[in-house]
């Protein structure tokens, strides 16, 4: 089978498309064909050696897609040929990930692929709904009539939290820096989007809040975006801290978090257990059928252009972006 692999830390070039054997599943796991993996900002942190945590190379990355059961577990819960998605779990992180068309999985990662869902869909959703759930609903009680600031809107994360922020009938601000992507921010339901690169945008974040200020920012972007957020915020105002995307550091005004008792909180998507994934994962799967949504797809690559299709993904793609582990 083949597998995209990184040989040392330090390099998108280090990426190399290798014929290896299938891995042997180990107590409690299952081996799964995988048919269609999805690209994360991480994957690319740990590649170039600024991810806290890694495997040893060669190895392979891809956290979260969606699969075949090809050697299910004796008395497990699947069967050969069903199809499923992998949840956030050490795959693609400390062991071989997803851009492999063969991985040894722990079942208890595992989730059957909706009803109703392409394979496409189930691969595109685990990582950034799980966390943008994290962010909005579990850290941000997130509640009817809220407003809700997602910075970095028209990314993975940022397309999940747009899309459960309406579901939960919040109002929701998106930011972006492309005009044909905040058409389609408003197009996925988006009540005011804004432009992220206007020198001017807390102004006009502040104009079309008449007055107004936001309930609870899902803060992709970090840097200098971390004090427009906090300046955004109403009193006791929470910031869900997802990425950095806009920098690793802020400098940041302690007396407006002090007088505005802002709260600010990170959010982790891999402090979930599998028993918690599980659960918040059925939950979302309900929400987004109760509305009638799914994630958003941008772009599946060919096998073969793993590099290109990391390179769209950091020009800023519009929802995920997917790898067809199908092919030759
Ligand atoms: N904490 C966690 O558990 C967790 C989980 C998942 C992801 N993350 C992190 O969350 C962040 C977002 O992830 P994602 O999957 O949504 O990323 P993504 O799909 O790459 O999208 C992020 C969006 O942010 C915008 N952007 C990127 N760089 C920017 C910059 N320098 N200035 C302004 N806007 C910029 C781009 O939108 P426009 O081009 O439209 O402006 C891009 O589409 C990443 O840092 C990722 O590592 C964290």
């Amino acid at each position: 089978m083949k597998a995209w692999r990184f040989h040392e830390f330090g390099s998108l070039d280090n990426l190399r498309l290798d014929e290896i054997s299938s891995p042997e599943p180990g107590p409690g796991e299952v081996l799964l064909r995988v048919e269609f993996a999805a690209l994360n900002p991480a994957d690319a942190y740990l590649i170039i050696g600024k991810y806290p945590r890694a495997g040893t190379p060669p190895m392979s990355v891809g956290r979260d897609g969606c699969a075949i059961v090809e050697v299910p577990r004796v008395g497990g819960r699947f069967k050969k040929g069903d199809r499923v998605v992998i949840l956030r779990s050490d795959i693609g992180v400390g062991r071989d990930g997803t851009l492999a068309q063969c991985i040894a999985a722990p079942e208890d990662c595992l989730a059957p692929l909706p009803e109703g869902w392409t394979s496409e869909e189930g691969a595109a959703a685990p990582l950034v709904f799980l966390t943008a759930w994290q962010a909005l609903v579990e850290k941000g009680g997130v509640e009817a009539g809220q407003t809700v600031l997602v910075t970095g809107a028209s990314g993975g994360v940022g397309t999940a939290a747009v899309t459960l922020g309406k579901a939960f009938n919040a109002r929701v601000i998106a930011l972006s820096r492309s005009a044909e992507k905040r058409d389609r921010l408003r197009a996925l339901g988006a009540d005011i989007v804004l432009d992220s690169s206007d020198p001017d945008l807390e102004q006009r974040a502040k104009d079309a809040l008449h007055g107004g200020r936001v309930d609870l920012v899902v803060e992709n972007l970090g840097g200098p975006f971390l004090q427009t957020s906090i300046n955004l915020a109403r009193e006791r105002g929470r910031i869900l801290v997802v990425g950095l995307l806009a920098g690793l550091t802020a400098e940041i005004i302690l007396g407006t978090i002090i007088f505005k008792q802002i709260r600010i909180e990170g959010v982790q998507v891999g402090a979930y257990t599998p028993q918690g994934a599980q659960a918040v994962w059925s939950k979302i799967v309900r929400k987004l059928d109760e509305v009638r949504a799914r994630p958003l797809i941008d772009q599946v690559f060919p096998l073969r252009e793993v590099r290109e299709a990391f390179a769209y993904l950091a020009a800023g793609a519009m929802g995920k972006v997917l790898v067809d582990m199908r092919g030759q």
